[in-house]
């Protein structure tokens, strides 16, 4: 069987971990490269010499591929998702899809219109450590209540970071956050109904809008996560902490990557557990694209589909909202919210045609 062909779209600090993935997997290969960026397709080209590069998405139309991977900041995105569609390319795209619950779903129902499988990169669901925690409740018994801490001074400016969040609207969520969401959602198997949430910026953030939050996360199953996301906490030496308080004990994961652990209710201390050799950002990312690749030559249903993302971003959303109202959302009515917005747009548009007339 012949590798599967990629365009790989955005070349920059992200792309430089999927090039070295991609590279290690027989069953993969890079036809095409597009970036504005002459620096970052030379860089890109000098590993993949054979690949043909350009500074836009109109190569898409004229090389031949079976996936386009996404490697681009998520604003700005309508022409690449327009190109990827119109050639009938599966898309495999990093999250956030958007950076609007509005425009992800209406790329979601493009691709679907088209035809074509849509994966957002949640490589967080193929970490070792996510898999793991996933089987502890056999032994510790089903997750009621959580605390998700997660503490960071990002260095917005360092080199080999990407620019763009530094002036987006709330960065944290859309960029980190909607990681830990679709986790919360991933591992406790339930939906969000209501989320009461405060973003915020310290005055030392160097960051343009909040690079902080935290929320009180209620599920449709009941479990209560108490939420803080930090880009800008004030010590450079990161915290984190998951623990989920479950019917027999408890679930405790202290680094973001690793060092799992659990107890039961009577013992004095807490046990860790082995985890599988992992190295950081690839190991991840050999999984996920795997999990693609096998959706593509048609052996494994697609995980972390477009539309299933919606579900997260809309946590994202709903915490914006919560913020700016100063009262609970539940994600689920914005959904509705939305069809109404377009039901009125259509509506409006439908009349504007007819006075017009
Ligand atoms: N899954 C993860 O763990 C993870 C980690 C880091 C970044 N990301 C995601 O990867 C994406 C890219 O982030 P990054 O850190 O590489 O950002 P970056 O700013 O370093 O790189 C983005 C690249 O896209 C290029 N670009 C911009 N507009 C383009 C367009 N219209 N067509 C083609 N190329 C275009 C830019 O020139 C730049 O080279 C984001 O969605 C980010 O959230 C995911």
């Amino acid at each position: 069987m012949s590798p599967l062909r990629i365009i790989l779209v955005g070349l920059g600090a992200r792309a430089q971990f999927w090039m070295r993935v991609i590279k290690a997997n027989p069953d993969c290969t890079i036809v095409g490269l597009v970036d504005p960026s002459e620096a970052a397709r030379e860089r890109a080209l000098e590993q993949w010499p054979d690949a043909v590069a350009a500074a836009d998405v109109s190569l898409l139309a004229q090389v031949k591929a079976d996936f386009v991977l996404l490697a681009t900041p998520p604003g700005g995105r309508e022409a690449q998702m327009e190109a990827a569609c119109a050639a009938k390319l599966a898309i495999l795209a990093e999250k956030p899809l958007a950076d609007s619950v509005e425009l992800a779903a209406h790329y979601v129902e493009m691709a679907e219109a088209a035809g074509i499988p849509l994966m957002v990169g949640l490589n967080f669901r193929f970490l070792p450590v996510t898999q793991k925690t996933l089987q502890l409740f056999d032994t510790v018994g089903t997750p009621e209540f959580a605390r998700f801490t997660y503490e960071r001074w990002r260095d917005g400016w360092r080199p080999n970071f990407n620019k763009y969040p530094l002036t987006m609207d709330q960065p944290m969520l859309w960029e980190q956050s909607i990681h830990h969401f679709d986790l919360l959602r991933y591992v406790y198997q339930s939906e969000p109904v209501e989320i009461f949430a405060k973003t915020f910026n310290p005055s030392w953030s160097m960051y343009r809008d909040d690079a902080n939050v935290s929320a009180l996360i209620t599920f449709a199953n009941g479990v209560t996560v108490n939420y803080q996301g930090l880009w800008q906490s004030n010590w450079q030496a990161p915290g984190f902490q998951w623990r989920t308080e479950c019917t027999r004990g408890v679930v405790v994961q202290n680094e973001q990557f690793g060092d799992l652990n659990y107890a039961l209710h009577g013992d004095a201390a807490l046990t860790p557990v082995a985890l599988p050799p992992y190295e950081q950002w690839i190991n991840d990312a050999v999984a996920l694209l795997a999990a693609f690749v096998a959706t593509l030559r048609g052996t494994a249903p697609l995980l972390c589909s477009g539309r299933d993302h919606l579900n997260s971003l809309r946590m994202v959303q709903a915490c914006i909202l919560s913020s700016q109202q100063g009262q609970a959302i539940n994600p689920a009515d914005l959904e509705q919210h939305a069809r109404r917005e377009i039901d009125h747009t259509s509506t409006q548009s439908a009349l504007q045609q007819r006075t017009s007339l």
